[in-house]
């Protein structure tokens, strides 16, 4: 039986790592109040409470000063530590110069979209000056997942990690590790502050070259590769013979990621806040968005050795202008040894930018844990069926206005090209507010096509362009295939999010989805469960999950570029019968929805909303 307890605990921890330089200085206080008797039941939960200050400041990154709007005074930001089951409210202070929303990737926040964040989705952007409090009800998680901001591409700059626990008196579903390390991939933009900005501006003429990533990034820092870096170059120092756990979040925006170290195997034993079977790897192919749990034994002769991080470039191969640095970090061995070579580079095992079969041999591995203390409940009869086209398109351009005269670049799923509404969906659904959104989006794209074939004719390319939601009964079992498509030859992977759920990975793979011989090869025995998962550039990927989640969720490529063109759309799960299978009530205050995104990105914003808090 639960001893009643009360304890109470404050937490500071103070982050020096970057103290070479006073811009780079970063600190971060935590505070965590935990009561053990909150919960009446059995399990006890402990409730933590953070306080995230947004705020601008200037680093150095690339011999270069920048700007940018981080948490903490911390890039990335501070870890969230909790166990299984606990409660964390985050109280947001925005202290920047734009509307900010944060999202919980990977917590399933039951019955509860008013805390899930996305904007225009679940709320508006909270303002300047203002504050708003999370609530992260943790519930089935397990493992590694992260939160991030959750407007534009302001993410890039703010996001972190959560770190899950197993509950107390249970343990990892593997020997406990020696020591355990965030690790952190990131991506970095020379645009600082300015990013959204600049976005905005390429976006409104349709423009192809939105920004892209000047490089990446591991715990904030380029490595050695990359000028005036090594002295920040990240060290995890690590004892001979030991195993450590490395938590891996890629809170990369716009690509999927190879990672190796030399020298050392991983083992993958857990994915997006689930446990996997064990598979040993030499490298891994992480997805934007995707968290993985790894362990590493130090068991090659005492020496430094790197971890390497590189992009997988899955764009045609035409397309060279992307960043090819690569972000690295030092893994020294203790102890007394000559430290006179270079450290060792994964010269065999990281794979090359457009390595495909490594990619797919990586993925194909992966498998839920499935024993009976974490089993699988992959749905076996489904009730709605989905056949989702991702693709990239062409809208047209009214008045010949745009970079590319009469048409612009856009994405699409089923050919509907997502549209933010300026009231948020959760509350339009919930207040009955007409013409935000149509109840419409089709269980089939348009029209069926060689969805992967070369050379499709453009008129196919042109998408329609709407803020459609697919509303969902309680309780239904879904299975969505999502089929990549090779319109505009713009075939690359589609690393797909779902907010409010996980969801199982039944099949994967190329070409197009045949509906009598691929469903024969499901697995439905130990089907990894995830939050993100990629669609293979011209292949497809089969999930499952149960709409046991009353509210309104996101669903979006995980790839910036993609989200902001529109491959983007909504589940309204409706309530059930009863008040534990129907959506709580909002909280008492909700962000106002009063600036339009234009006006926010131009400066022209009335924020003076002060005095209604
Ligand atoms: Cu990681 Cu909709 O987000
Ligand atoms: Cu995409």
């Amino acid at each position: 039986m639960e001893r009643d307890r009360e304890k109470k605990k404050r937490t500071i921890i103070r982050n020096m790592a970057n103290s070479t330089s006073p811009a780079s200085y970063i600190y971060f206080v935590a505070i965590s109040l935990f009561l053990g008797n909150l919960v009446l039941g059995a399990q006890a939960r402990t409730v933590h409470y953070y306080d995230f200050v947004l705020r601008e400041i200037n680093v150095t990154r690339n011999c270069t000063i920048t700007t940018i709007l981080v948490v903490n005074d911390s890039f990335p930001g501070p870890t969230i530590r909790v166990q299984k089951g606990d409660l964390v409210y985050v109280k947001v202070h925005n202290q920047g110069l734009y509307g900010v929303t944060l999202h919980w990737h990977g917590v399933k926040q039951p019955r509860n979209p008013w805390s899930d964040g996305p904007e225009y989705i679940t709320q508006c952007a909270i303002p300047p000056g203002t504050n708003f409090t999370y609530e992260v009800n943790l519930t089935e998680e397990e493992g590694t997942i992260w939160w991030h901001a959750h407007n534009e591409w302001t993410r890039s700059t703010v996001h972190g990690a959560i770190v899950v626990l197993p509950r107390e008196g249970s343990s990892f579903p593997f020997p406990t590790a020696d020591g355990e390390h965030v690790i952190v991939l990131g991506s970095w933009y020379n645009e600082g502050t300015s990013l959204n900005k600049a976005l905005e501006m390429e976006m409104s003429i349709g423009s192809p070259n939105i920004p892209r990533a000047t490089g990446y990034l591991i715990n904030g820092q380029y490595g050695d590769f990359v000028p005036c870096s090594n002295e920040t170059t990240p060290h995890f120092f690590v004892d001979y013979g030991k195993t450590y756990l490395l938590r891996i979040v890629s809170a990369v925006v716009g690509t999927e990621m190879f990672f190796s170290i030399a020298d050392h195997n991983m083992t993958v034993v857990g994915m997006d806040g689930a446990y996997t079977k064990p598979i040993v790897v030499s490298y891994l192919m992480i997805e934007p968005g995707q968290t993985m749990d790894i362990l590493v034994t130090t068991n090659q002769s005492p020496g430094r050795y790197y971890m390497a991080a590189q992009r997988f470039a899955t764009e045609y191969l035409a397309f060279t202008k992307f960043s090819h640095v690569v972000a690295t970090a030092i893994i020294q061995y203790k102890g007394n040894y000559s430290l006179t070579s270079p450290p060792s580079f994964p010269i065999d095992t990281l794979p090359f930018y457009h390595d495909y079969s490594a990619a797919a041999s990586f993925t194909h591995q992966l498998r839920s844990l499935a024993t009976e203390e974490y089993p699988v409940d992959v749905p076996y009869n489904v009730t709605t069926r989905m056949f989702i086209t991702a693709s990239l398109n062409s809208l047209p351009c009214p008045d010949d206005s745009c970079y590319m005269g009469d048409s612009k670049l856009a994405a699409s799923l089923n050919n509907i090209s997502w549209k933010d509404p300026s009231v948020d969906v959760l509350q339009a659904y919930y207040r009955n507010i007409s013409g935000v959104y149509t109840a419409d989006f089709p269980d089939f794209p348009p029209e069926m096509f060689n969805f992967t074939g070369d050379d499709l004719p453009s008129s196919l390319a042109e998408a329609s362009v709407g803020t459609a939601v697919k509303v969902l009964n309680y309780n239904e079992t879904v299975e969505i295939v999502f089929q990549g498509t090779n319109l505009l030859e713009g075939s690359e992977y589609h690393p797909m999010h779902m907010h409010g759920y996980s969801f199982y990975i039944v099949g994967l793979g190329s070409g197009n989805f045949n509906n009598e011989t691929d469903p024969l090869a499901y697995n439905l025995v130990d089907p990894p469960k995830v939050n993100t998962f990629g669609v293979p550039r011209s292949g497809w990927v089969a999930i499952r999950f149960r709409a046991d989640n009353p509210g309104v969720w996101f669903w979006h490529c995980h790839i910036d570029r993609h989200m902001s063109w529109g491959m983007d759309y909504v589940f309204i799960v409706k309530n059930g019968d009863t008040e534990e299978t129907s959506m709580r009530p909002p909280p008492p205050y909700m962000p106002p929805c009063v600036a339009s995104k234009k006006d926010k990105l131009f400066g022209e914003q009335d924020w003076n909303l002060k005095s209604d808090i």
